[in-house]
């Protein structure tokens, strides 16, 4: 670790860093929770602060180069209780929902010098915004910089009136606390390391290596963990869902699936215990088109004449799983929608128009990532503090999994940025 300097919104700082850490790191380390980690590859703009007056993406800025500077985070733009012009029309625009891009936003948009609507847009690219569709921001920016930033008005029972987020003074500076933005004292890190293959088996795992890494105190591995099928999605009890997960499996099914978790002191540890685990992976023939996964399916699915697989690999082959449409031809769900007699419709219609649309998988995209942190309180209780959308039913599995009563496992969420149902998807 190197000595460094520098100032944080005008507070003298003396601390450490690591040789090619970045700034982001570095502040967070220092309690800066505004500013935030999304990306750390220079894509969101989630990680925006001042360097000498200058907006930087902290995560591609190296600390080191931070010495004898002024960093200013989104915590220090308000001078003496007063709102900048840009956090103030922000506040009146309400340029924001959930808030965890703005710090971001408020710090780039004040250096910006047009009112010109599109060339703010351009100027933005760097910074991303999932929850607004930028308009807000676009006119929070516009009225800011014509010097038309007025104080929120006060409602008085908000009939007949927009009504302001209620948080939103503490969104514009930067004091929402999200799931990752706190983590009671000596906190330890879980990496889990993940399949490089689509399909495969694990014939042998060694952990011995990565246990014998100092500041690693747990390697989990498929051995590890009870079997029980579970679902990942977050639905109400009775669970509608294919039942086709296990917290860790010897089977892989997707690049990415989990192969082992590791607990560590910090991230880092658990990250190198993770390279060193020795895994020997049979690795199985995989189906990447899903009209081939469906094997003979297809003739009856398919309207036109397409190439069958007829012996597709199985992505599902294990007993335990349940609930899955068609586990015999890798279908997961089945969803059929339909409203009136169709076939009358179609016979009625002036113009039938026949057409196959291939939509692509799609992750959706929170500039918040979905993080938890967990510990025993004192009554024995499991707290599970997370960005999750569904907290009930995060208790309902735990409850399952690690087969514990309700009343032993609390699941809260504070301040979320960003869900759009992918923070559904619980574990
Ligand atoms: S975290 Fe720095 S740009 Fe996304
Ligand atoms: S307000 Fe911009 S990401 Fe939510």
């Amino acid at each position: 670790m190197l000595p460094i300097s520098f100032t944080v919104n005008d507070r003298p700082t003396e601390t450490t860093c690591a040789p090619g850490g970045s700034l982001l790191r570095l502040l967070r380390s220092e309690g800066w929770a505004g500013v935030h980690q999304v990306c750390e590859s220079g894509d969101c703009g989630s990680c925006t602060v001042w360097v000498d007056g200058q907006p930087v993406h902290s995560c591609l800025y190296p600390a080191l180069r931070a010495q004898g500077k002024a960093i200013t985070t989104i915590e220090g733009v308000a001078q003496d209780g007063q709102l900048s012009p840009m956090q103030s029309a922000f506040l009146d625009h309400q340029g924001f929902q959930c808030g965890f891009c703005t710090p971001g936003m408020i710090l780039s948009c004040t250096a910006l010098e047009t009112t010109d609507e599109a060339e703010i847009r351009a100027a933005m690219d760097g910074n991303m915004c999932r929850c607004t569709g930028y308009q807000t921001i676009v006119e929070s920016v516009v009225a800011a910089k014509n010097g038309h930033a007025q104080p929120t008005p006060v409602t008085t029972s908000g009939v007949g009136q927009s009504v302001p987020k209620q948080d939103g003074p503490k969104i514009v500076t930067g004091q929402p606390i999200y799931t990752g933005d706190w983590a009671p004292p000596a906190t330890l890190h879980m990496q889990v390391l993940r399949s490089p293959h689509s399909h495969a088996r694990i014939r042998s795992i060694d952990t011995t290596k990565a246990q014998a890494l100092p500041g690693v105190q747990l390697v989990l591995t498929h051995q590890d963990v009870p079997r029980i099928a579970y679902s990942t999605a977050g639905h109400g009890e009775p669970v509608p869902d294919p039942h086709d997960h296990y917290l860790l499996d010897a089977k892989l099914r997707f690049v990415g699936d989990r192969v082992a978790a590791v607990v560590a002191d910090s991230a880092a540890i658990a990250t190198r215990a993770c390279e060193l685990i020795e895994v020997d992976y049979e690795v199985l023939p995989a189906v990447l088109d899903p009209l081939q996964a469906i094997g003979d399916k297809l003739r009856e699915a398919w309207p036109e004449d397409l190439p069958v697989c007829e012996h597709p690999p199985l992505v599902h082959d294990e007993p335990e799983s349940y609930q899955i449409a068609d586990a015999a031809h890798n279908i997961s769900g089945k969803v059929t929608l339909g409203a009136g007699d169709v076939a009358t419709g179609l016979a009625e219609a002036e113009i039938v128009l026949t057409h196959t649309y291939h939509l692509p998988a799609c992750q959706h995209f929170h500039l918040e990532p979905h993080a938890c942190t967990t510990w025993l309180d004192e009554d024995g209780i499991l707290v599970v503090r997370s960005s999750t959308q569904v907290p009930f039913y995060c208790q309902n599995l735990l409850c399952k999994l690690f087969e514990l009563p309700k009343e032993k496992v609390r699941v809260y969420k504070p301040n979320i940025g960003g869900g759009f149902g992918n923070k559904q998807d619980m574990l």
